[in-house]
C-alpha cells in the first residue's frame, strides 16, 4: 500500500499502566506538533477507540506530567476489542475523526491488538512504543516503567531486611512480572537476595533449602528470597509453607507481597528518557512511513520489530546475569 499523508495522529495507553508512560505520551505530542501534525489522545485505550472518546491534544495538555506516575490518558484492557464488531467500530471512530495514524503505547496485548487491527485495517499505520514494568517485549533492551518498578521493589526489599535482620526472619518477597522474570531477577540482583525463584528456570525447593543452609552456616540468620509471581513452584505463600517444613534455621517465616505499589510511583529518570526517547522517535518513524512495528533501544540504539515478532518470541535472559546472582546470593 503507497504511504499516504499523516496529518492528523492519535496516541492511547492500553494494558497495564507503566511508570513513565506520560513521559511519552509528552513527547509524542509535542513531536508531532513540532511537525506541524495535529494530535489526539484516545483514552482508555481500545476501549476509548472502541466509544469513541477521541479528544484533541495540545502542547499545554502535556505539560506537567512528565513526574507523574499513571497515565493521563488512563487506560483498560479491553475484551471488546478482541471481537471483529468491536475493531470495526473503533475503525469508524478513527474514521470519523479523520485519524491518519495511530502510536500505540503498552505491551504484549496491546501490540496483539495493533496487529489484528492492521491486518483488517491496513490503511491506518501503527507504531509500537513497549510500556510495560514486565521488561518482557522480545525486540528491546528495556520497556517503560521497568527501571521505576525494580527501584520500588528495591527499597522494598531494603525495608523488608531491616526486620528481617532484626528477628532472624526469613522472608519470601513475590514481586510481579507476569510470565517474565527480569524485575525478579534485577530486584534480587540490586536487593541483595539470599535466593530468587524465576519462571524462566527450573529450580526445586530441594536447591533453594540447600542454598539458605549453606548461608545459615556463616552465621547469616535471616534472608530473603524473591519470587517472581510466574514462578513455577506454586505461590509465594505455598513456597513458604514448603521450606518452613524442611527448615529449623530461622525465628520465623514470613511472605510479603509487594504488588501494585510496582506500577505506580514518579517515574525514574532512566524511563523519563527512555519513554522520551521512544514517544518522540516514533513520530518521525511514522512520517517516515514506518509501521506495524515496535520501536525499542537496542545497544543504546533504536531498533524496530514487527508486531508479529515482539509479540511471538520470548525475550531471552542473560545466562550470565542469572549465574552471578545465583552465586552472590550464597
Ligand atoms: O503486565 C503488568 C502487570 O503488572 C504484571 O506484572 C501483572 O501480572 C499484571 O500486570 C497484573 O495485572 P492487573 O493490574 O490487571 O491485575
Amino acid at each position: 500500500m503507497a504511504n499516504k499523508e499523516i496529518k492528523r495522529i492519535a496516541v492511547f495507553t492500553s494494558g497495564g499502566d507503566a511508570p513513565g508512560m506520560n513521559a511519552a505520551i509528552r513527547a509524542t505530542v509535542r513531536n508531532a506538533i513540532n511537525n506541524d501534525l495535529h494530535v489526539y489522545g484516545i483514552m482508555r485505550g481500545y476501549e476509548g477507540m472502541i466509544n469513541g472518546d477521541i479528544r484533541r491534544l495540545e502542547t499545554k495538555d502535556v505539560g506537567n506530567i512528565i513526574h507523574r506516575g499513571g497515565t493521563v490518558l488512563k487506560t483498560a484492557r479491553s475484551m471488546r476489542f478482541m471481537t471483529p464488531e468491536g475493531r470495526k467500530q473503533a475503525y469508524e471512530n478513527l474514521m470519523f475523526n479523520d485519524i491518519d495514524a495511530l502510536v500505540a503505547i503498552g505491551g504484549n496485548g496491546t501490540f496483539t491488538g495493533a496487529s489484528v487491527f492492521m491486518q483488517e485495517y491496513p490503511d491506518i499505520p501503527i507504531l509500537g512504543v513497549p510500556g510495560t514494568i514486565d521488561n518482557d517485549l522480545f525486540g528491546t533492551d528495556f520497556s517503560i516503567g521497568f527501571d521505576t518498578a525494580v527501584n520500588t521493589a528495591v527499597q522494598a526489599v531494603d525495608k523488608i531486611r531491616d526486620t528481617a535482620d532484626s528477628h532472624n526472619r526469613l522472608f519470601f518477597v513475590e514481586v510481579m512480572g507476569r510470565d517474565s522474570g527480569y524485575i525478579a531477577l534485577h530486584t534480587a540482583i540490586a536487593g541483595g537476595a539470599g535466593g530468587v525463584l524465576l519462571p524462566e528456570e527450573e529450580s526445586s525447593l530441594d536447591d533453594l533449602v540447600k542454598l539458605l543452609k549453606r548461608s545459615a552456616k556463616r552465621a547469616k540468620l535471616f534472608s530473603i528470597v524473591i519470587v517472581a509471581e510466574g514462578n513455577h513452584m506454586g505461590t509465594v505463600y505455598d513456597i513458604a509453607r514448603h521450606v518452613e517444613e524442611k527448615i529449623d534455621i530461622y525465628d520465623d517465616i514470613k511472605v510479603s507481597v509487594i504488588g501494585h505499589l510496582q506500577r505506580g510511583g514518579s517515574p525514574s529518570s532512566f524511563d523519563r528518557v527512555l519513554a522520551s526517547v521512544l514517544g518522540f522517535t516514533a513520530v518521525d518513524a511514522l512520517l517516515e512511513g514506518k509501521s506495524g512495528c515496535m520501536i525499542g533501544i537496542k545497544n543504546n540504539n533504536a531498533h524496530y520489530t514487527p508486531f508479529k515478532d515482539a509479540i511471538n518470541n520470548s525475550k531471552t535472559f542473560n545466562k550470565s546475569l542469572l549465574r552471578m546472582a545465583h552465586i552472590l546470593a550464597q
